[in-house]
């Protein structure tokens, strides 16, 4: 079986009131159309066809070259939406997934199990749904007596009889090819003049054949984003469910509550996160860290047993046994070896530090090359820019750098070198040289009334 599938992304999303197009709104620091891309691949076979329309440059430059698109140029509807995809996929398949582009909680299991049904199916489509009191908006799931789904009706259009219907359309569907094409050019406006896809269930009861269904009794799964506060539930959702699964990989979460991690984060057996914590981007942690409270890591790798305070680490390479203190930056480019000690209030930039080095308090390293067991006093700071050029400064090792000194690049210090409290350097400086720092002859103060 030959499966295609297409992801509705087109509508505007006016009840999200906003400039920006609906599904590239973030869930756990994603715009969420990723979630149903990763649905959608999951299925492997042919790449998706999203179809785009309301803010469509955005959306293509987002999704790049994992799909492929076609363009609604006006949201006539999600059958429409899904017509436009019709010169790409007809002929192409023997069935078409439907997704919803505001569906970003549904599990890639449940597609596939979708996608099953319908393959057993006689009829021309099976369709997703779920029960649930609070009905979001959604379409509601009508059945004959003997249970067979006769219709879904929109709640613009429902009875009040229907509307306390509590099984809902998900917003997920599997359509045999073949039937799928000719059927959306029969679906007729509505009086909005828009043709909406869930008609197709009528169609077909009409023709007397069999509309399947695949009942979730979890709503979670299929929370519809339509406002900022679904939004908000579903951020609370996607957080619970992506910190249960590392808790049960057997990472401690103090409070999963206040620890975010986002959707491509790894992280090793028996590490411990305090809460306040974001993992965000591509992180991958090592066995055996503490992160937090109120880390911030984004792009990072780290080893095996770190600790990292409440600092902020961006683009950074972090080896084993290393600690960070609090209120620390690493931005990109930073690479720490083994057993590296930072303490508080350190920046660094673009810097290698060698296994070993000490960088206690308050002390900004930009562009430089450390080597082994160097340590740098209180204040030190490494001055790579002279308001027109970034230099760089090599370091040798066991170079010890005293409290306050300023490193002016472009030079180099050479191995087992030091320099005394305040010095300026300036020019390179030979292995095994002491510097000092010349300092002003005390004044004498004049007596009072001289
Ligand atoms: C739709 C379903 C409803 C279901 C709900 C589940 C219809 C008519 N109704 O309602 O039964 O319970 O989803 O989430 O299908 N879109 C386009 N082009 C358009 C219109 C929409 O691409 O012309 C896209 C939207 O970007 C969105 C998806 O289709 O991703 C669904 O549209 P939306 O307006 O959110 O439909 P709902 O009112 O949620
Ligand atoms: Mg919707």
């Amino acid at each position: 079986m030959i499966v295609s599938t297409v992801i509705l992304a087109a509508g505007q999303g006016t009840r999200m009131r906003s400039n920006l197009p609906k599904v590239l709104h973030c869930l756990a620091g994603k715009p969420f159309i990723e979630y149903s891309l990763r649905a959608a691949e999951s299925l492997g076979g042919e790449m998706p066809v999203v179809v785009i329309g309301h803010g469509a440059d955005a959306v293509r430059a987002f999704v790049g070259e994992r799909a492929r698109f076609a363009l609604q140029m006006r949201q006539l509807g999600t059958a429409h939406a899904v017509m436009m995809a019709e010169p790409l996929l007809a002929g192409q398949s023997d069935l078409v997934v439907v997704i919803n582009a505001d569906m970003p909680l549904l599990y890639e299991s449940t597609l596939r199990r979708l996608v099953e049904l319908q393959t057993e199916n006689p009829g021309p489509m099976t369709l997703l749904t779920i029960l649930s009191k609070d009905s979001h908006g959604f379409g509601h799931v009508s059945r004959t007596e003997n249970g067979i789904v006769k219709a879904i009706v929109e709640e613009a259009v429902a009875t009040p009889d229907q509307l306390a219907i509590e099984e809902l359309n998900a917003g997920v569907y599997c359509f045999s090819a073949l039937w799928l094409w000719p059927a959306l050019h029969q679906i007729p406006a509505s009086p909005k003049g828009e043709h909406y896809l869930t008609d197709t269930v009528e169609l077909a009861v009409r023709d007397g054949l069999r509309v399947e269904s695949l009942r979730l009794t979890d709503p979670d799964e299929a929370i519809g984003i339509n406002t900022r506060l679904h939004l908000a539930e579903a951020e609370t959702l996607l957080r619970k469910r992506i910190n249960n699964g590392w808790m049960l990989e057997g990472v401690t979460i103090v409070d999963p509550n206040t620890t975010y991690i986002g959707p491509d984060v790894k992280i090793g057996q028996d590490t411990i996160i305090y809460p306040g914590t974001h993992l965000d981007g591509v992180v991958e942690i090592g066995p055996d860290c503490q992160l937090g409270p109120n880390a911030i890591i984004k792009d990072t790798t780290i080893g095996v047993a770190c600790r990292v305070g409440s600092s902020i680490l961006e683009m950074a390479v972090i080896e084993n046994h290393v600690e960070i203190g609090a209120f620390c930056h690493l931005g990109p480019g930073s690479y720490l070896g083994d057993g590296v000690i930072l303490g508080n209030s350190v920046e660094i930039n673009d810097t290698y530090l060698a296994p070993g080095v000490h960088v206690p308090h308050f002390s900004y390293l930009g562009d430089a090359t450390v080597g082994e067991n160097a340590t740098f006093g209180a204040g030190a700071v490494v001055c790579n820019f002279d308001g027109k050029v970034i230099q760089p400064v090599e370091i040798g090792p066991r170079v010890f750098i005293g409290a306050g000194t300023l490193i002016v690049s472009p030079v180099k210090v050479g191995e087992g070198a030091y320099t005394g409290a305040g010095s300026v350097v300036i020019a390179d400086v030979p292995p095994d040289t002491i510097i000092q720092a010349v300092s002003a002859s005390p004044i004498s103060k004049p007596e009072q009334g001289e």
